[in-house]
């Protein structure tokens, strides 16, 4: 959804990738739209396979073949990065956009040191002054917290620790002052105390340079850390996107009330069982017809089987593509029965809306009340 932010650095518009495969095109992101704002946080968030990093890749001209960007525009400062030249692109990557990936080592150059590196993706933009190089490579390493930063420059990337090395990986990304930074699931093979130590790197810089910073993970407990605004993906489409907190306390689509479910709480009882989300995500050659939640979904009626739902406006900077909404499903249903599992939720059994409603379980994939109604 676009609009939300006023003055964008980046809006992507109506953005779909396929993947041209033997089997068939795999749509692995459809119709994707949303800004980004200086500054700003934005989180990407579903399950694996939902098109978070395609999308990623698509923003930057990376995508692999069998794939390609197959419609839509993004524009970086107004200008359409799918229609300027290779070599411009190449400067606007890693000099005005800059990505982190989910595995560093395999990102790092193994046969040189560290400092070098970070020193290299400084020299390939021309953006800093070349006496400025060094000091500038030193500095970063110590911002981003690597201890005895100028003895360890001189060190390779295997004598790195997988967080050490992400803390590197940061220290390329942010060498340039990029205006966008996108980290794809930065702390995904992080221990928890290096996860949250990254994360608190990743604030402060959002903080102390300004530079925009689009998080992509499956981990909604992480992008609740960072990111004020959440965009949900699933099947290679946006299902709803809104403030952290209207996502957290307010989710009006089932899918993303499911992924909330399945997040573990610290007060939650040992021996309660973590709820997944039953199902696996459509086979994105041949998705199901409706909405493509259809088959996983609790609340489903008649015309999620058909007619595929659009995002529309369910709050104030709130969109969310459903039929039925949570909010409807709570009044219609009744929320009193329903397991609230979010992290922070102090209860347990505090549904989001409308508390008064006594109820029925809705999550056990028997779908709405038949006299449930849809949305209009
Ligand atoms: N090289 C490829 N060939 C064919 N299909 C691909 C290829 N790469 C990705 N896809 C398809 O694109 C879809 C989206 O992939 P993507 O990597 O964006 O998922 P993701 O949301 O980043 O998942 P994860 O959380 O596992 O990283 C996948 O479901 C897959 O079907
Ligand atoms: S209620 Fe219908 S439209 Fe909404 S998520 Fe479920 S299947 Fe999709
Ligand atoms: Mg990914």
């Amino acid at each position: 959804m676009t609009g939300f932010v006023s003055d964008p650095v980046l809006e992507v518009r109506e953005l779909s990738t396929s993947f041209f495969t033997d089997d068939g095109e795999v749509k692995a992101v459809r119709d994707v739209s949303f800004d980004l704002a200086a500054g700003e946080t934005l989180g990407i968030v579903g399950e694996s396979g939902c098109g978070k990093s395609v999308t990623a890749l698509s923003i930057l001209g990376l995508v692999p073949r069998p794939g390609r960007v197959v419609a839509g525009e993004i524009l970086f400062k107004g200008r359409d990065l799918l229609s300027i030249g290779r070599e411009e692109l190449r400067q606007i990557r890693g000099r005005d956009i800059a990505m982190i990936f989910q595995d560093p080592l395999s990102s790092l150059n193994p046969v040189h040191r560290i400092g070098f590196q970070v020193e290299e993706a400084m020299r390939a933009h021309d953006k800093v002054a070349p006496s400025e190089v060094r000091p500038r490579a030193l500095d970063l390493l110590r911002r981003v917290q690597v201890p005895d930063a100028s003895r360890r420059m001189r060190n390779y990337p295997h004598q790195f620790s997988g967080g050490m090395r992400q803390r590197v990986m940061i220290a390329m990304g942010l060498s340039n002052r990029p205006e966008i930074l996108i980290a794809d699931e930065p702390t995904t093979a992080l221990d928890v105390t290096v996860q949250a130590q990254i994360l608190q790197l990743l604030r402060d810089l959002n903080r102390d340079l300004g530079t925009s910073i689009i998080l992509i993970t499956h981990n909604l407990g992480v992008v609740a850390g960072l990111c004020k605004r959440v965009i949900v993906m699933y099947a290679g489409e946006i299902v709803e996107e809104g403030s952290t907190e209207q996502i957290f306390d307010s989710p009006q689509h089932p899918y993303t009330w499911a992924l909330l479910r399945s997040l573990p709480r610290v007060d939650a009882d040992r021996h309660e069982r973590l709820r997944s989300i039953e199902g696996l995500p459509p086979d994105l050659i041949a998705p199901p017809q409706g909405c493509k939640f259809n088959p996983r979904c609790p609340f489903r009626l008649e015309r999620c089987f058909s007619e595929d739902p659009e995002l529309e406006p369910v709050g104030d900077g709130h969109v969310a593509a459903c039929w039925v909404t949570m909010k409807r499903a709570y009044a219609e249903m009744g929320a009193g029965s329903l397991v609230d599992t979010r992290p922070g939720a102090a209860s347990g059994v505090r549904p989001p809306i409308a508390p008064e409603t006594p109820g029925l379980s809705g999550a056990d994939g028997h779908g709405l009340a038949p006299e449930a109604q849809d949305r209009d």
